[in-house]
């Protein structure tokens, strides 16, 4: 990791960052970077930050310091739109979809022009074509959480950050919402950031992976590394290697 990044660098890259809501701080010393297309698995027991790191990228939070560049700018003071015009998209962890509005209304509310259409997103996830004309709070929480995707994707992103996406889902759906991030993977050069209490599925994801405790990473490095050392996993996320739901 090069301390000296010149306005090159794309993709994404933080370096000492600390920030919080309003005077509190949340997370210090975050230190990483994304390359354009790649993947990571953000890991972590509840309350270590995890949400706190996405929203910090995204510029939602306090920040007390460190700096954040994207593809070449430094966007750490950045207002929130400004970071979505350069291709910064988060799917947050409640969703937020509209309610009120169709699915259709909620995807075209996001669009900004690029390779992302309502046409990709119905052919992507075929399951919100045939809800296209039902309210937001007609869908179930599979679908709710497609939709959030796919309003994320019509924003034509090159960095998509997912906070926990398959919270709360049947497994099923869990199959069919990572069967899609999959396929972004191949298909599209996006790079992702998954927050994920089940760390299995988002290590088999994820090319690399950080674990978060109290604020701070603990650990990086590959996620088939991690993978094949169960008690590390298990340490990193709590008993059970985080292959079960959250309590
Ligand atoms: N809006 C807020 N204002 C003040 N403190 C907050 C706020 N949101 C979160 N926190 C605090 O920041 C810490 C980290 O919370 P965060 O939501 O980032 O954790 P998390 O790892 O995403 O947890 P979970 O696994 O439950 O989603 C917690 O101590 C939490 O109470
Ligand atoms: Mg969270």
């Amino acid at each position: 990791m090069s301390d000296a990044l010149s306005e090159h660098d794309k993709g994404l890259h933080l370096r000492g960052v600390k920030a919080g809501y309003g005077e509190t701080v949340v997370i210090e010393g975050i230190d990483f970077d994304l390359k354009p297309g790649a993947t990571l698995a953000v890991l972590g027991r509840n309350g270590v930050g995890k949400t706190t790191l996405l929203a910090t990228i995204m510029g939602h939070t306090a920040r007390h310091g460190g700096h954040i560049h994207f593809d070449g700018a430094d966007i750490s003071s950045y207002p929130i739109y400004r970071r979505s015009a350069i291709g910064l998209a988060l799917v947050p962890q409640e969703r937020e979809i509209f309610r009120s509005l169709t699915v259709e209304e909620n995807l075209i509310v996001a669009a900004r022009p690029g390779r992302w259409t309502l046409a990709r997103v119905y052919e992507f996830f075929p399951s919100l074509a045939s809800r296209r004309r039902n309210r937001g709070d007609q869908l179930s929480g599979g679908e709710q959480q497609m939709l959030a995707i796919g309003r994320a994707l019509m924003g034509n992103p090159t960095c998509l950050l997912m906070d926990e996406p398959m919270e709360g889902l049947a497994p099923v759906i869990v199959d069919a919402v990572l069967a899609g991030l999959d396929r972004l993977k191949r298909e599209d050069d996006l790079a992702m950031i998954l927050v994920e209490q089940h760390a299995r599925l988002a290590l088999e994801f994820a090319q690399d992976c950080i674990a978060l405790d109290r604020g701070r990473i603990v650990h990086r490095g590959p996620s088939r590394a991690l993978l094949d050392a169960p008690h590390l996993l298990a340490e990193l996320v709590g008993v059970g290697g985080g292959g079960d739901r959250k309590a």
